[in-house]
């Protein structure tokens, strides 16, 4: 049995592969696969395990429609026609939970990063910009005790909710279609309206999946209502906020701040206006890169590539309905 992968992932993935007497073959060269290279290194393939953006449309699908499971090295899995793949009775494995962590983790670290201005008085040094110390200069704002408005509250936004409410105890409100019960029992957190998220966040982050419903959400008219004080967070996808919008609305002072560890498009170019801006923060989609959760992460998708090609069921599969 043999699995392409698309990219290089940690050993750990790679040795249960082995262990289990799969044949590997990967794509080493440091860009994105083009969509018909990535058709013609899944012929002599029977599973693909795909890192990175890959685009698992129905064009790929019918083409590599002899592959016995695509297993994602990711929790998020809108880089694939889910449908056509339920279709072709093909299932998708992700790997969720292992994430959660690392991804709360970066999702406070931009939070705190610019309600600080971190990473500008960082270039600031660089630039040789220490100079005269005056009381009213350099100025952040303070989260502690303010609310936190989590836009999909799922095990991300659960874990970043409680940073927020344990370190610095905000308030926390959340905007979800379901009621999230752990995280009102444990923290309080309520479930209000989008209109009322946006009223009412001091911190509002997005920790949801690209879906036709969240994509550019979070445009000019959604800015708009949102508090003038405001800091908009985004670890999850940067197509759910329109980046436009976003650079006016902080340009027009609509609202105070923004942290991104995802952009749109990635990657973002160099000169883009967001990064010169003192109370902005932005990170190259680094959510889950430490080397725990990769290496957790290889482990998920390797498992979930074994169990494929031996026609037993994924631990972790998205279309259950392959199955039915
Ligand atoms: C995920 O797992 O979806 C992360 O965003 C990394 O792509």
């Amino acid at each position: 049995m043999k699995v392409f992968i698309t990219r290089k992932i940690p050993d750990l993935g790679l040795k249960y592969l082995m262990d289990a007497g799969i044949s590997i073959s990967e794509w080493t060269t440091k860009r994105d696969l083009s969509p018909q290279e990535l058709i013609e290194h899944c012929q002599n393939a029977d599973a693909l395990l795909s890192a990175g953006n890959n685009r698992i449309d129905k064009t790929f699908l019918k083409a590599a429609a002899h592959l016995k499971v695509i297993s994602l090295h990711s929790v998020g899995y809108d880089n694939v026609d889910i449908d056509a793949a339920t279709e072709l009775k093909i299932p998708i494995g992700n790997t969720p939970g292992v994430l959660s962590n690392a991804t709360a983790d970066t999702a406070f670290l931009l939070i705190l990063a610019t309600s600080r201005k971190a990473f500008y008085m960082h270039k600031t040094i660089q630039k040789g910009g220490w100079g005269f110390f005056e009381p009213t200069a350099n100025l952040g704002i303070e989260i502690h005790g303010r609310t936190l408005g989590i836009f999909g509250l799922g095990k991300i936004g659960f874990e970043l909710a409680k940073r927020c409410a344990y370190a610095f105890d905000m308030k926390i409100i959340y905007y979800n279609r379901g009621h999230h019960i752990d995280a009102e029992r444990e923290l309080g957190a309520t479930r209000v309206s989008f209109s009322e998220l946006l009223e009412n966040s001091d911190v509002l982050s997005v920790n949801t999946g690209l879906t036709p419903e969240t994509k550019g959400k979070f445009n000019k008219e959604v800015f708009e209502c949102m508090k003038r004080n405001a800091i908009f967070i985004n670890a999850a996808r940067g197509a759910i906020h329109n980046e436009d919008d976003l650079t006016e609305a902080l340009q027009k002072g609509l609202i105070w701040g923004a942290g991104l560890d995802v952009t749109n498009p990635e990657p973002m170019r160099p000169d883009h206006p967001l990064l010169s801006m003192p109370n902005v923060s932005v990170l190259p989609h680094i959510g889950s890169a430490t080397e725990e959760t990769r290496a957790a992460m290889s482990l998920i998708a390797a498992k979930n590539t074994v169990a494929g090609l031996r026609g037993e069921r994924l631990p972790f599969v998205v279309n259950p309905e392959v199955y039915a």
